[in-house]
């Protein structure tokens, strides 16, 4: 390598908070044989070096107490645009991206990043400034394309980090990649449709729209645009074209979405939201998003079909406990009917409401493990064969136990039967201690079993099961839910 001294002729400022990083920048710029560093602990101070003195490049923190990097840049494009900028950030996000790419003016990297990272974009930026003043003519042309490189890079890497933080279902998934390809694009309009190959057709999945109007719904421009979709399809490259009189658009992007190299949708971005047409450059950004995105893509919908299957083995189970017992099956469907009631009048999030349904619906799954002469005995049980029935939630637990995705649901089934005043089983959990979901479980259970008929006594009615439910608050139930549960009354 070069000697980097040379390179750069002015200082280099490294503005941080934590001192730790500052130093580890300061020692790595040394022994990278850079010249000399400076380092301060907030923007203010930084702002006070560059006025004295003229800096090739400042390296500064995004979040720091007073003045935040991005302000600090401003600033500084403020008292010498010919300093470079690096921002180090631990929370990349689209709209900084997104600026990055459409001013250039500066750079990033995401903590923590490995120094070596950091030197190399140093080492950029500083060389575009020694050709600078080296050859006037070259120097543009190199400076241009060593800029635009580390811009390209940038993005590039903020739209994987981007994708990366996208979570959550396909649908959620599909949203975040349009809204990033919307604005990373700049574009007016973005369309994502699905392919479906054995019928040949496109399905409208996602449209978003920057301007108050559209120029056609989305399924209108499937059908206008059906022959170059087909072509992106049938070639799997992305295209950019230009419109004209007879066309729905004055610039179109489009990439296909593709897993294992099946194109299984398509994203199309219609009109620049300033003058022009799109550009390769835009058309690479894309394509790099959407094959980042198509990875996310593939997990989550293998995520996705190996939990049916698994749910279906499960259901499967229940419904054999139900070829032996006819109570559980309908018991079961009950439950999960009266839990989530219980639980979205509580306010709970969704999530916790999709973990209460899958645990209400295999709560009694363990009761495979029942033999039929004690869970279809017409009479009522000894103390011996209720032990044997107490069973059923652990078992419950152990049967799951070898499904890492069932982790939460386990637990809420293994204690769906511990008792508010810590008197219930397996583990005599008391109060706070057991579960939330597994005491909303209790009392939607208990419900149902008391207003159920069995072999060997009729089901109470509803009021009397209310009744029974107000006088155990306290003592089996959390009177929380069951307050909750009262004050429904619709159920
Ligand atoms: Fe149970």
């Amino acid at each position: 390598m070069d000697s980097q001294a040379d390179i750069n002729q002015k200082p280099i400022l490294v503005v941080d908070d934590d001192y730790s990083i500052r130093a580890l920048i300061v020692d790595a710029l040394n022994d990278a044989g850079y010249g000399e560093t400076r380092d301060v602990d907030n923007g203010l101070d930084a702002i006070a070096l560059l006025r004295e003195a003229s800096y090739d490049l400042v390296i500064s923190d995004l979040k720091m107490p007073g003045m935040s990097g991005l302000e600090l840049l401003s600033r500084i494009k403020e008292i010498d645009p010919s300093t470079s900028v690096i921002i180090m950030t631990g929370f990349p996000s689209v709209d900084l991206s997104v600026s990055a790419m459409k001013d250039g003016a500066f750079d990033f990297i995401t903590k923590p990043f490995k120094i070596d990272d950091l030197i190399y974009k140093v080492n950029i930026h500083l060389r575009g400034k020694k050709l600078l003043s080296e050859d006037e003519l070259n120097i543009q042309i190199e400076h241009t394309r060593l800029h635009e490189k580390s811009r390209e890079l940038s993005t590039i890497g903020y739209i994987y980090e981007s994708v990366e933080k996208t979570q959550g279902d396909n649908k959620q998934i599909f949203r975040e990649i349009v809204d990033l390809a919307l604005r990373v694009a700049n574009a007016e309009s973005a369309v994502m449709v699905l392919y479906d190959e054995d019928k040949g057709l496109f399905h409208l999945k996602i449209e978003q729209h920057e301007k108050t109007y559209k120029l056609a719904s989305g399924d209108q421009l499937i059908a206008a645009l059906n022959s170059l979709l087909e072509d992106v399809v049938s070639t799997r490259r992305g295209v950019i074209q230009s419109g004209n009189s007879r066309t729905v658009f004055r610039s179109l992007l489009c990439v296909p979405l593709m897993i294992r190299e099946k194109v299984f949708g398509l994203l199309i971005l219609m009109n620049k939201r300033s003058e022009g047409t799109f550009t390769l450059r835009e058309l690479n950004y894309i394509e790099n998003l959407t094959a980042r995105a198509s990875l996310n893509i593939e997990n989550q919908l293998l995520y996705e079909s190996l939990f049916l299957s698994i749910m279906d083995t499960l259901k499967s189970l229940v419904h054999s406990i139900h070829v032996r017992d006819h109570y559980t099956e309908r018991h079961s469907h009950n439950v999960t009917r009266i839990a989530l009631k219980i639980a979205d009048s509580m306010g709970l999030t969704a999530h916790e409401i999709e973990t209460l349904r899958i645990a209400s619906i295999l709560h009694d799954i363990g009761k495979i493990a029942i033999p039929d002469s004690v869970l279809l005995k017409p009479d009522k049980l000894s103390t011996q064969e209720y032990d044997i029935i107490k069973t059923h939630s652990s078992v419950g637990e152990s049967i799951l136990k070898s499904i890492a995705l069932f982790e939460t649901e386990r637990k809420i089934i293994r204690h769906h039967h511990e008792r508010w005043d810590g008197r219930g089983y397996p583990n005599g959990l008391s109060k706070e201690g057991i579960p939330l979901l597994s005491r909303i479980l209790s009392v939607a259970d208990t419900f149902d079993a008391m207003t159920s008929d069995r072999p060997y006594r009729k089901g109470l009615t509803r009021s009397v099961a209310f009744q029974e439910l107000l006088k155990n608050k306290e003592s089996q139930f959390d009177a929380r839910i069951v307050d909750a549960f009262i004050a429904m009354q619709n159920i």
